[in-house]
C-alpha cells in the first residue's frame, strides 16, 4: 500500500523512523533536526536548483578539509554554531572565564616550555609579556595546570601558515605549567588581527554576504588540571578596530583585556627591554568538573 504522503503529513512519517533508534539520544537529536529541516525548506520554500547548490557546497567544504585546513570547523563558525555550543554548555552562574573557540591553529605536538621562557622562537616583532594566574572559584590558587597558548604573528599568521619561512618549527605557542602559586608566563611577541581563511568554501560565504573575515587581534589559551573542567578560550585587545564584528563571534566582553604598551625599560620578569613592548596580564577561573 503506498503511504501517500503530503507536504503536511511527511515530516511526521519520517520522524517516526527513527522511534526505534538503539540509543534514545541520537532518535531524540535526529526527529528534531528533521522537524527543523524540513520547516527550514518549507519556510523558504526551498527550490531543487538551491538545494543541489547546497549540497554542491557540502561537499566542497568536505573536500577542502585536511588535518591544517578544518573547512568543516569554519563553516561551524562562520555560521556562528560553536560560539552556540559553547553558550549552550556553559554552566551559568558559575564564576568560571568564558570559554571561546578552539580555531583551526591548535596543533598538537607544540613544545613544553619553562615560566619565563621566549616561545617566539625568533620570529621578530613587537616583545609581549604575558603573566597569568590560574585559580578556582573560590580563588584559590591552581597549581600545575598545564597551560596551552598559541597566537599569531605581528602580521596575523600563525605558524603553521607560513612553513616556509619557519621550516616547520613551532613558533608562537607552548605548553607551560602552573606554578606553586597557579602561575605562569613567558615572553612572545604582540599577535595582530588576522582573516579566516578565505580561499575555501566558506569564503565564498562571506563574500556573498559582503561580511568581513577578520579575527580581532587575541591570544589563545587551554588550560586542563585535575579536578578541573578544562577551559578553551581566547583574550582579545580591547582597542582591536575589529571588536564587535569578529566573522567567528567570539569577541565577549568579558574576554577583553588590556595589551599594554610600554616604552622602553624593565619588562615584568626583570630583562631590559630596549625597544617598546606590550604587557598582557590575566586571571583565569576554571569550574570544579
Ligand atoms: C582562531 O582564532 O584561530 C580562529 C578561529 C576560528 C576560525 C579561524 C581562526
Ligand atoms: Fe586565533
Amino acid at each position: 500500500m503506498s503511504s501517500n504522503l503530503t507536504e503536511q503529513t511527511l515530516t511526521a512519517a519520517v520522524q517516526r523512523t527513527f522511534d526505534d533508534s538503539t540509543d534514545p539520544r541520537f532518535g531524540e537529536v535526529l526527529q528534531c533536526l528533521v522537524e527543523h529541516l524540513h520547516a527550514f525548506a518549507r519556510e523558504v520554500r526551498l527550490t531543487g536548483e538551491e538545494w543541489f547548490a547546497a549540497m554542491d557546497f557540502v561537499e566542497r567544504v568536505g573536500k577542502a578539509s585536511t588535518p591544517t585546513r578544518q573547512e568543516v570547523v569554519l563553516l561551524s563558525d562562520i555560521l556562528g554554531l560553536s560560539m552556540l555550543l559553547d553558550k549552550i554548555n556553559q554552566h551559568t552562574g558559575s564564576s568560571a572565564t568564558d570559554s571561546a573557540l578552539l580555531g583551526p591553529f591548535y596543533v598538537e605536538g607544540r613544545p613544553t616550555a619553562d615560566n619565563g621562557s621566549d616561545i617566539s622562537a625568533g620570529v621578530s616583532g613587537t616583545p609581549m609579556f604575558v603573566t597569568g594566574r590560574v585559580v578556582d572559584e573560590r580563588g584559590q590558587p591552581v597549581a600545575g595546570a598545564r597551560v596551552d597558548t598559541w597566537h599569531s604573528d605581528g602580521k596575523g599568521y600563525y605558524d603553521v601558515q607560513q612553513t616556509e619561512q619557519l621550516h616547520d618549527q613551532f613558533a608562537m605557542r607552548a605548553l607551560l605549567t602552573t606554578d606553586h602559586d597557579g602561575r605562569f608566563w613567558y615572553r612572545s611577541i604582540t599577535p595582530r588581527y588576522y582573516p579566516v581563511p578565505t580561499d575555501g568554501p566558506c569564503g565564498e560565504i562571506l563574500r556573498a554576504a559582503n561580511r568581513s573575515p577578520m579575527r580581532p587581534q587575541h591570544v589563545h589559551f587551554w588550560f586542563t588540571a585535575e579536578g578541573y573542567q578544562p577551559l578553551i578560550t581566547q583574550l582579545f585587545w580591547r582597542d582591536d578596530p575589529y571588536i564587535g564584528r569578529d566573522a567567528v563571534f567570539a569577541d565577549q566582553d568579558s574576554l577583553m583585556a588590556d595589551f599594554v604598551r610600554h616604552e622602553p625599560g624593565i619588562a615584568p620578569d626583570g630583562a631590559t627591554v630596549d625597544e617598546p613592548f606590550v604587557t598582557l596580564d590575566w586571571t583565569f577561573t576554571l569550574a570544579a568538573e
